[in-house]
C-alpha cells in the first residue's frame, strides 16, 4: 500500500494526475500561494466554475475541472487556520483530507496530488500538518482500494524532508 504513496517536490500545476488538490479559502475564488498559481495555470475558466460553487466551508471539498491544468480535475478544499492548535485545527485538517478523499473517489479518481494543506499562508505548523496527510493517505487507501497514486508535493528542500521522514516513521 505505501507503494502508491509519492512524494515529488516541486510545482504541483505541472502534475498529469486525475486530480490536484488546491489550498483554497471559504471563497473559492482564488488567492495566493499555492490557490494563485493553480488558478494562473488553469486560467479564467475555473475562478467561472468556483464562482459557481457558494464557496466551501473548512474542512469541506469540491471539485472542479482543471482546464489549462495538465490535471483533469482540481479538488478545492479549505484548511484551518492555525491559531496554536487548541481551536480544533488538527480535526479541521483531517476533515480537509478526508473529504478530498472522498470526493475523489465519488468521481472515480485514481491519482491525487496534494500540496502541503494550510501550511503556508494559514500557519499551520509543517511537521504537524504532514503528519496528519499521511495519516489519512494510509486510512484512504485502506478504504478506497481502486486508489492508484496519492502524491503530495512538499513546495521546498525543508518540506521534503519533513514528508520524507514522516513517511519513514508511519509506514516502516
Ligand atoms: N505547488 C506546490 N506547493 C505549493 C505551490 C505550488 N505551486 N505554491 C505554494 N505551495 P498556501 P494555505 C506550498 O499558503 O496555508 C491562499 O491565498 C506552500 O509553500 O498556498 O492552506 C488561499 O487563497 C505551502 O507549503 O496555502 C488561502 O487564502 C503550501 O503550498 C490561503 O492561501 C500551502 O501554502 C490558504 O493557505
Amino acid at each position: 500500500m505505501k507503494e502508491k504513496i509519492e512524494i515529488i517536490q516541486g510545482d504541483i500545476t505541472k502534475l498529469a494526475v486525475d486530480a490536484i488538490v488546491n489550498a483554497a479559502n471559504n471563497s473559492l475564488l482564488g488567492g495566493g500561494g499555492v490557490d494563485g498559481a493553480i488558478h494562473r495555470a488553469a486560467g479564467p475558466k475555473l475562478v467561472a466554475e468556483c464562482a459557481t460553487l457558494m464557496g466551501c466551508r473548512t474542512g469541506d471539498a469540491k471539485i472542479t475541472a482543471g482546464y489549462r491544468l495538465p490535471a483533469n480535475y482540481v479538488i478545492h478544499t479549505v484548511g484551518p487556520v492555525w491559531h496554536g492548535g487548541g481551536k480544533g485545527e488538527p480535526d479541521l485538517l483531517r476533515s480537509a483530507y478526508r473529504r478530498c478523499f472522498q470526493v475523489a473517489h465519488e468521481n472515480g479518481l485514481k491519482s491525487v496530488a496534494f500540496p502541503a494543506i494550510s501550511a503556508g499562508v494559514y500557519g499551520y505548523p509543517m511537521a504537524g500538518a504532514c503528519e496528519i496527510a499521511l495519516q489519512e493517505a494510509k486510512a484512504a487507501l485502506e478504504k478506497y482500494p481502486e486508489f492508484e497514486r496519492v502524491i503530495f508535493v512538499p513546495f521546498n528542500e525543508g518540506a521534503l524532508r519533513i514528508y520524507q521522514d514522516t513517511f519513514k516513521r508511519i509506514f516502516s
